[in-house]
């Protein structure tokens, strides 16, 4: 259980979308300083909000941005990209492309952080996954956010010597600049990213923030059919009735 009241929080990509209402939340629930990256960060008019460049495909982005955030004891790797395409037709650059931010992105600013983490006490380490992570037919996306997902879980066993609470995020639509394109049913960003922080105060270490994130979460132990994924009047769910109750 780490404390959000009084922490130095990082949060990737947290000048826009759920990365802003991440640092909004954690401002909310006592945290002391924030650090919010952006690749062209704009100055905060909040003191206790720290703007940081980061670009996390650029090793040396990363590596600038621990040697700034020595401070830090919880860091949200919330920075991530979407890509719409069938991953049959794909080229395999562009999947490259994308695991660059959505997958080795976070994996290098977790490798470059975790020393801060442990000097500081263990603190927390927040991975945004996706309901996604989970569905058949989300193409590369889907596939790095199931990565990421194992990820997420290697660390949490990498990380428990030295006394880091790993949590990952699983959600469906959220109203960001992701989603603005698509008319369907979104969730509001302030509210998820509320219920993770509490998360983590709470000591758990999956936050599940949505009824199709339970849903999909729960169709893992049935067939495989019951993990693709339909929109329904501009909800997201499971496509087959195997995945269990849809939202
Ligand atoms: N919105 C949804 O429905 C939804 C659902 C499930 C999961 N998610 C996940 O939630 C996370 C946040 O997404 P969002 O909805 O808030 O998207 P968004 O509004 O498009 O914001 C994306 C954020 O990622 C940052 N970013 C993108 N590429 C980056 C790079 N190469 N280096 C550093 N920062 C980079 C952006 O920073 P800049 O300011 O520099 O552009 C921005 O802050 C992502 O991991 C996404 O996959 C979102």
């Amino acid at each position: 259980m780490v404390s959000i009241n009084g922490s130095t929080v990082l949060v990737t990509g947290g000048q826009r979308g759920l990365g802003k209402a991440f640092v909004e939340a954690a401002l909310d629930l006592g945290a002391a300083k924030v650090y919010a990256t952006a690749r062209s960060p704009r100055p905060s008019a909040d003191p206790r909000v720290v703007p940081l460049p980061l670009e996390v495909t650029d090793p040396r982005s990363v590596a600038a941005l621990a040697d700034q955030a020595r401070d830090v004891s919880i860091v949200i790797n919330n920075a991530g990209v979407t890509l719409r395409r069938p991953l049959i037709s794909t080229p395999i650059d562009e999947i490259k492309n994308h695991f660059e931010t959505n997958f080795f992105g976070v994996l290098r600013v977790t490798q470059a952080l975790a020393p801060t983490l442990a000097a500081n006490g263990g603190g927390a380490l927040i991975n945004v996954h996706s309901v996604l992570s989970w569905a058949a037919g989300a193409g590369a996306y889907g596939a790095g956010k199931a990565a990421l997902w194992s990820a997420t879980n290697s660390f949490r066993v990498d990380l428990a010597a030295q006394g880091t609470q790993v949590v990952g995020v699983h959600l469906g639509y959220t109203a960001t600049d992701l989603t603005a394109d698509l008319d369907v049913v979104k969730s509001d960003p302030h509210e998820v990213a509320r219920e993770a922080l509490l998360a983590v105060e709470i000591g758990q270490t999956e936050v599940l923030s949505d009824d199709v994130s339970r849903q999909f979460k729960a169709a893992l132990s049935g067939p495989v059919e019951g993990l693709e994924f339909a929109l329904v009047d501009g909800h997201l769910m499971a496509r087959h009735p195997t995945a269990g109750t849809a939202v």
